[in-house]
């Protein structure tokens, strides 16, 4: 329907907005509690919703003309926008600042940083991804295992027992080793500051809200110290490859394979932008979302003893103490229903963000073309009626479910099903394998375990784990959590 402004009509139902500052609280409450805001929205006005009734937010989108960001849920709407590619594109992460990328010769890194493949779509989507599948190929991925025992057994050698741990610190330092050293080929043990750290220290700076609301280039302000830390990127990352180029780029990492990777049809490689901004990308996709993964899988299963000495025993039983071998991986069907599980209910990236590239419908409504949507893994996965009893961790129900790609999607589905879920998969085993063999982990009680972050949930106020010997006495540190992660599982009373 056309209103007399020539506007489309937006008829997608949602909260309203207070007068003059039109949908940033909407946007602020969103981003505090993502999931639990959704929850209150989806209850309201059922499955595809608006998050302000009178525009868009932003908040992921750079265009200055978003109509509407709209929020939605289900298997039919996971289908619909993961494989209509040509109408649901995605966008460079780093969201409005990319307004800036052309701005000064300091803003110009903004050009690569969080595009790469999340900055192309359609064909050139489809050709840019062809080029990187064989970094990612099964095989290839498969030589990364003994980095990853070795990365894990050096993080296990640091700790002592009957001490506490901060296991989301602990997951995002071994994740950053490993994709530092797959991605890069580098050891933060022993390098001084490598390129991911630096990736690292970039994507904390572009979580503070004050850099998007002051993107002036002036010493003391954050998008200073951003901009700063974007040029430090890519004067590391171009001496890399100058070096990888210089040596014939055969080492064992992927941004090697980037650099030989030629296309099938022109037989051009990869640019150097082209090559900062994928390695970018794929370290921001691949580190947090593994650290968080892995973080949770740990709560639950502290919170479920009987669960957790069933997997113990099977871990054992397998392994005696030692690392996964790539055939052993393969013999873990608790530890694959235990992930599974996991990565349902606390899903690390709780959502997939597009923008539509021309008027289309969704769910019954119409949505004007520049339309922002995010579609919820989420709640997908906690619809009970794909899920009976969705609060529950419960790694048997997949002894006997076995869902659509489009009512679990982890790693998401179609064109642009992630790239490393097979790499993905690998680490969390090894990690989860050799650890959990190692010690018990044992929940701290009294913690506020309440959900954080937009792109990838974790602990907001981290997550504190008594180191234990492997006593087998699970039951110890069950229960008395506190926090809105009560919401999202059930967990033991406290
Ligand atoms: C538990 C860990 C991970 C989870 C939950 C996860 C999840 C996802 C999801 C949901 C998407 C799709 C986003 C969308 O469609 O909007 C995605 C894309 C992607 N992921 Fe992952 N990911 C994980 C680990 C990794 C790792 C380890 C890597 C690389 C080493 C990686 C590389 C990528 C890339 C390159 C894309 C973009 C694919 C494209 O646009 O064609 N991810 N991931």
């Amino acid at each position: 329907m056309i209103s007399l402004t020539n506007k489309p009509e937006w008829t997608i139902p949602g909260p309203s907005t207070l007068p003059l500052i039109g949908p940033t609280l909407n946007a602020i409450s969103f981003g505090k509690d993502c999931i639990g805001y959704s929850n209150q929205l989806f209850k309201t006005y059922g499955n595809v919703v608006s998050l302000a009734a009178s525009g868009g937010t932003n908040l992921y989108s750079a265009d200055t003309d978003c109509p509407g960001t709209i929020l939605a849920y289900g298997p039919e709407i996971v289908r619909q926008v993961t494989n209509q590619h040509h109408i649901y594109h995605k966008r460079p992460l780093s969201g409005t600042l990319y307004r800036q990328k052309d701005k000064s010769k300091r803003t110009q890194p903004l050009n690569n940083f969080g595009v790469g493949l999340f900055g192309v779509n359609e064909e050139e989507h489809l050709q840019q991804r062809k080029l990187m599948m064989p970094a990612f190929h099964k095989t290839k991925v498969e030589s990364y295992r003994d980095e990853m025992v070795m990365m894990t057994q050096s993080e296990i050698d640091q700790l002592s027992t009957d001490q506490p741990c901060e296991i989301s610190q602990l997951m995002q330092r071994l994740t950053l080793r490993i994709a530092t050293k797959t991605l890069f080929g580098e050891d933060i043990n022993t390098v001084d500051s490598t390129a991911g750290e630096v990736l690292q220290e970039i994507l904390n700076c572009q979580r503070s809200s004050s850099i998007k609301l002051f993107p002036f280039d002036i010493p003391g302000l954050a998008f200073h110290r951003y901009l700063n830390l974007l040029a430090q990127y890519e004067t590391k990352i171009k001496k890399i490859i100058a070096d990888k180029r210089a040596t014939g780029a055969n080492d064992n990492d992927v941004l090697s394979m980037l650099i030989q990777a030629r296309d099938e049809e022109s037989g051009h490689p990869l640019t150097e932008e082209e090559l900062i901004a994928h390695t970018g990308v794929i370290f921001l996709a691949g580190h947090e979302t593994t650290a968080n993964a892995l973080t949770w899988t740990i709560f639950l299963l502290s919170q479920h003893p009987q669960i957790t000495g069933d997997l113990v025993n099977e871990l054992d039983s397998v392994l005696h103490g030692e690392a996964p071998t790539l055939e052993q991986l393969h013999q873990l069907p608790l530890l694959d229903r235990v992930i599974k599980e996991s990565m349902r209910i606390l899903t690390s990236v709780p959502w997939n963000g597009r923008v539509t590239s021309e008027t289309t419908e969704l769910g019954g409504y119409e949505l004007p073309k520049g339309t922002e949507v995010f579609v919820s893994i989420y709640h997908t996965h906690h619809m009970s009626e794909i899920y009976p009893d969705p609060e529950a961790f419960k790694p048997e129900r997949w002894e006997t479910i076995n869902p659509s790609i489009y009512e679990y999607n982890p790693f998401s589905a179609g064109p642009r099903l992630c790239l490393g879920a097979t790499f993905a998969m690998m680490e969390i085993k090894i990690v989860l394998a050799m650890l959990l063999q190692c010690f018990r982990w044992e929940y701290v009680p009294g913690q506020t375990i309440d959900r954080a972050g937009v792109l990838s949930i974790k602990p907001k106020y981290g997550l504190s784990m008594m180191v234990r010997s492997q006593d087998r006495e699970f039951n110890n540190g069950v229960g008395n959590v506190e926090g809105n992660i009560r919401e999202t599982v059930n967990l033991p009373s406290r």
